[in-house]
């Protein structure tokens, strides 16, 4: 009797490299991931990956299936997707946001006899980032004014963590012991987020590569997302960005990640913590 699953591997060894480039285009096209030389080899066992658990041999049947099959389509993005994320990630922007952000946001807010601010956290992943944001302006935004976060990612198994708020120890590290026992439940195994704070933020599936819908965004987190796409991609999205913002609001990217050299007409903000983008449309409109 034949060995199902050897017979698998020996014929996953090589996959037929026409069909990885078709894959990576398709995967560019519908997400704007871009998978360089350098890191094709990642594509190349995600594919893997997924032709064993559909047990199929031969990647082009699955291409067939997947040109198709949008469901199959989602499957495969959730899988190409890097979800690294951490409560408090890259601290100097929260610092930025408690010290910097806020104030003026509120500020501004003052001025207009406007009380909400709207936030988005774009590439949300498995939650720990816009749990974080939640946290923040729970403790710093003045009485009297409100909040709600938008969250989304196209990664369907991390928005599933994202919407539970359930965290073992391990992952809840970083976050300040106030904190903790303020917004989290202890159980036997690990560590829930509390309803007050999930309540402020929504959780949406959705593919940055197209419209959000969204409109006046006071803050917008776009950290470690745009690190994944080309530079076309790249410049696409940030139009997008300031099309979705308020007339004068911020945007946070990752901290290796900027819009130098890309001729937007964010400006650059360096605080005392981090390094963020203004949108200002009363000086700068286009
Ligand atoms: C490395 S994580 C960053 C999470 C969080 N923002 C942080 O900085 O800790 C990148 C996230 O971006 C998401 N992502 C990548 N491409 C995307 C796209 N086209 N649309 C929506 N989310 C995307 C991935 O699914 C992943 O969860």
């Amino acid at each position: 009797m034949v060995n199902t699953t050897l017979y698998l591997h020996i014929m996953l060894e090589h996959l037929d490299a026409y069909y990885v480039n078709l894959f990576s285009t398709l995967i560019y096209n519908q997400s704007g991931i871009h998978f360089s030389k350098n890191n094709r080899s990642i594509l190349e066992n995600r594919l893997r990956e997924r032709l064993k658990t559909l047990k199929l041999d031969d990647i082009r049947t699955y291409y067939d299936i997947i040109i198709k099959d949008p469901e199959e389509m989602k499957v495969l993005l959730d899988s190409v997707t890097t979800n690294l994320t951490r409560f408090f990630r890259n601290k100097g922007h929260f610092q930025t946001l408690e010290h910097f952000v806020i104030p003026n946001m509120v500020a501004y807010k003052r001025e207009r006899g406007a009380n909400h601010i709207k936030v988005w956290s774009a590439g949300c992943a498995s939650g720990e980032e816009p749990y974080s944001i939640a946290m923040v302006l729970k403790e710093h935004l003045p009485l009297h004014f409100t909040a709600e976060i938008i969250a989304s990612d196209l990664s369907l198994t991390s928005l599933l963590i994202a919407r539970e708020g359930f965290y073992n120890e391990a992952r809840v590290s970083d976050v300040p012991l106030a904190y903790l026992r303020k917004y989290f439940e202890k159980k036997p195994d690990g560590y829930k987020i509390i309803d007050s704070l999930k309540n402020m933020i929504r959780f949406d599936y959705h593919n940055l590569k197209s419209e959000s819908g969204l409109k006046n965004i006071d803050i917008l987190f776009c950290r470690n997302v745009i690190i994944y796409f080309d530079e076309t991609a790249q410049k696409s999205l940030i139009n997008r960005f300031w099309e979705t913002m308020a007339g004068f609001s911020y945007l946070i990217l990752g901290h290796s990640e900027s819009l130098f050299g890309m001729n937007t007409p964010f400006e650059f903000v360096k605080t005392d913590w981090s390094c963020i983008y203004k949108k200002n449309k009363a000086s700068k409109d286009r």
